[in-house]
């Protein structure tokens, strides 16, 4: 079938696609309805139906004749381990971790948090808690204790699973004394944690609460998987947002598995029984997606990588990967490759591995640039594809469906619309805009099945932020085009998120942190390009009257607070000292012209600004900072 019949498809039956794709999946019993629609404008994917994410995951493999096939395959170069599990030895390992879950009275629609690095027991815990029909909630490794404890207090976790560190290149980050932080400032406190002890670094374990996951293992007992309802979450992941309300967004089960299960044929063009690795981090969708859930649910092998795309040990480990594992497609975030490119820019250790299994490349979390996506596609000779979606939708929004058909790849543009979605491009005044010209990115409601139902217990806070800035619609806060073959350009972000190294934040929630420095009277902070990171964030701090501290120090302590607050993940670095801000005349900090002025882009004077010489100070700082 080619992609217009497949898209044809799914419009002429939008539910009637979507019911054909659930008979992939196993259900204890099946939907009472498709799509419900009676809450209007939440929509919940098939109603009634009972089913189990673990159960097709894992046991239904097993019992279908992969069980000696290989389901997980943890490489890690950055310890020099290499450990493969077969589908059976995961369902067991899984079976018996959710029995020391369920033993510490964790049941049904109950919270975990999950806080690991990437090491297999991250996915174990993930799978264990949707065998026992638990709520995971995994929180990315580079976020400090402060997000952490932001996420226990929403999210009401009895249980933290954890690991004693996790290790970066040039130092070991122990996880224990960040954890034990953050529930110290959460006002939730969980009943239990359990802990991985990592032989690099073990921690000390308080009586009482903190689990040795080792110990616990060596008595449990395997329990079976429990049927939850197609509507209930199977996680939650919470996701840089404007506001300062946590946005936890939920991933219903029933649905979430249909969604997947297509993509992996359809959108990745994978087999059951190959090999398939998206080297991301289980913290962000991408790994949810992609590192676990789908790859399982398709009888896949997944690969679980704990390394850098350079340094660990060199800018071929990839290659290295590909070739010893026969992994079929990769998928990963342009920034690893242009990270790649800049230690090897000839791709000279491509040569030295064997990469005729390999058949294609997908890169997404921020936008490809064309040079990288050339340089790929010339170094690798396979098609190299730009994806783009969001952690709300689960899976892609637009792409290249190369298990349906191998559309022509058009460098700067992120594909063309999957079935579920109808992507629409609309005007300031909510029109249609015609194609070649940037508006608002929005898609038509429903979502298919696995876009996020609502945010967790904040029905209302979804429906402002998303559904009603264009009723009827779901608003993805990206801005773009649409070009006269249909084909999606995603350009920038309408709101305060940024990408770094392809990692979703809020500059919103960078400024609150450093707008908390007894110094500071006002802040800005902006995404600057970023040749290796795509962006990176910047701030520019105007000190209250009267503060005649050196400004070196000021700015090495909002550093610190953007450090220690939010994570290294922030990766924030830079910060200057101005004496203004430039502002319109209603106030509102004109932070879209400062960045075009670090870019070097081309900037018009805002008819609104109150006093135009602050740009040229503006121009000044920046350059202190080694742009504009
Ligand atoms: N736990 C603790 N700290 C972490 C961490 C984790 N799981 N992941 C990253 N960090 C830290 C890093 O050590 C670094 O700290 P530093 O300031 O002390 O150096 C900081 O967070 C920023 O990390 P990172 O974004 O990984 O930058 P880097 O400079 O170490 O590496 C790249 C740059 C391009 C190699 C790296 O960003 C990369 O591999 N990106 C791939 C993109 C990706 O996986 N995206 C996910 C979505 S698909
Ligand atoms: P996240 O929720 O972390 O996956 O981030 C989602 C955001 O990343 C999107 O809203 C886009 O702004 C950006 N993004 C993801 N993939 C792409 C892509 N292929 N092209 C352009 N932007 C992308």
């Amino acid at each position: 079938m080619s992609y217009p019949t497949t898209y044809a498809s799914w419009q002429n039956d939008p539910v009637g696609f979507w019911e054909k794709a659930a008979e992939e999946i196993h259900w204890y019993k099946k939907w009472d309805t498709a799509l419900d629609d009676s809450q209007a404008p939440i929509y919940r994917w098939f109603k009634g139906g009972e089913t189990n994410t673990c159960y097709n995951c894992l046991d239904r493999h097993v019992e279908g004749g992969r069980a000696e096939q290989a389901a997980l395959i943890y490489d890690s170069p950055i310890t020099g381990q290499i450990k493969s599990y077969t589908y059976r030895e995961l369902r067991d390992e899984v079976a018996r971790l959710a029995g020391v879950i369920a033993g510490l009275g964790v049941t049904k629609g109950d919270r975990v948090i999950i806080y690991m690095p990437m090491v297999p027991e991250a996915a174990m815990a993930m799978l264990a808690c949707a065998r026992i029909g638990a709520i995971h909630s995994v929180v990315f490794g580079g976020f400090a204790s402060n997000e952490l404890a932001t996420r226990i207090d929403d999210a009401k976790p009895d249980l933290i699973i954890s690991a004693s560190c996790g290790i970066e290149p040039t130092r070991i980050v122990e996880y224990k004394p960040l954890l034990d932080g953050a529930i110290e400032l959460a006002t939730h406190k969980p009943s239990h944690t359990i802990v991985l002890q990592r032989e690099q670094h073990p921690c000390a374990l308080i009586d009482g609460r903190d689990i040795d996951w080792h110990e616990a293992m060596k008595t449990a007992e395997p329990v079976d998987c429990v049927p939850v309802a197609a509507t209930d979450p199977c996680y939650i992941l919470y996701t840089s947002g404007t506001t300062g309300e946590p946005k936890g967004v939920v991933r219903d089960t029933g649905g979430h598995m249909v969604g997947l299960k297509w993509s992996m044929k359809n959108i990745y063009g994978v087999d059951p029984g190959e090999v398939y690795w998206a080297a991301s981090d289980v913290g962000w969708v991408v790994g949810h997606s992609y590192i676990v859930y789908a790859p399982l649910l398709h009888g896949a092998t997944s690969i679980m990588f704990e390394g850098k795309p350079v340094g660990t040990p060199d800018a071929g480990t990839f290659w290295r990967v590909i070739a010893q594992h026969k992994v079929a497609a990769l998928f990963t975030a342009p920034t690893a490759f242009r990270a790649i490119k800049r230690e090897d820019p000839q791709g000279k250790l491509v040569k030295d591995y064997d990469l005729s299994n390999f058949r294609s490349l997908f890169l997404a979390g921020e936008r490809c640039d064309p040079d990288t996506l050339h340089w790929a596609e010339d170094k690798l000779g396979v098609p190299v594809i730009d994806h783009w979606w969001q952690t709300e939708t689960g899976w892609s929004i637009c792409a290249n469906p190369i298990g349906v058909e191998l559309l022509p790849v058009k460098p700067g543009s992120a594909g063309v619309p999957m079935p579920g979605y109808d992507v629409q491009i609309l005007g300031p005044n909510g029109e249609q805009m015609p194609s070649g010209e940037i508006g608002a990115v929005v898609v038509k409601l429903p979502l298919p099945p696995g876009s996020l139902p609502t945010l967790w217990q904040r029905d209302a806070l979804y429906k402002a932020k998303y559904l009603e800035h264009h009723p009827g619609y779901y608003s993805t806060a990206d801005a773009g085009f649409k070009d006269e073959d249909g084909y999606l350009h995603i350009m920038a972000r309408t709101d305060d998120i940024i990408n770094v190294a392809g990692h979703r934040l809020s500059t919103g929630g960078i400024e609150e942190v450093l707008a908390a420095h007894a110094d500071v009277a006002e802040c800005a902070v902006l995404g600057v390009k970023d040749d290796l990171k795509g962006e990176v964030p910047i701030g520019l701090l105007v000190l209250n009257a009267g503060v005649d501290r050196d400004h070196d120090a000021i700015v090495a302590e909002v550093v610190q607070m953007v450090r220690d607050q939010i994570g290294p993940v922030a990766a924030f670095k830079k910060a200057t000292v101005v004496d203004r801000l430039p502002k319109t005349r209603s106030g509102k900090i004109l932070r879209g012209t400062i960045k075009k002025i670090a870019d070097k882009t081309e900037w018009k004077m805002p008819a609104t600004i109150d006093d135009p010489v602050i740009l040229t100070e503006m121009g000044e700082a920046v350059g202190r900072l080694g742009y504009g």
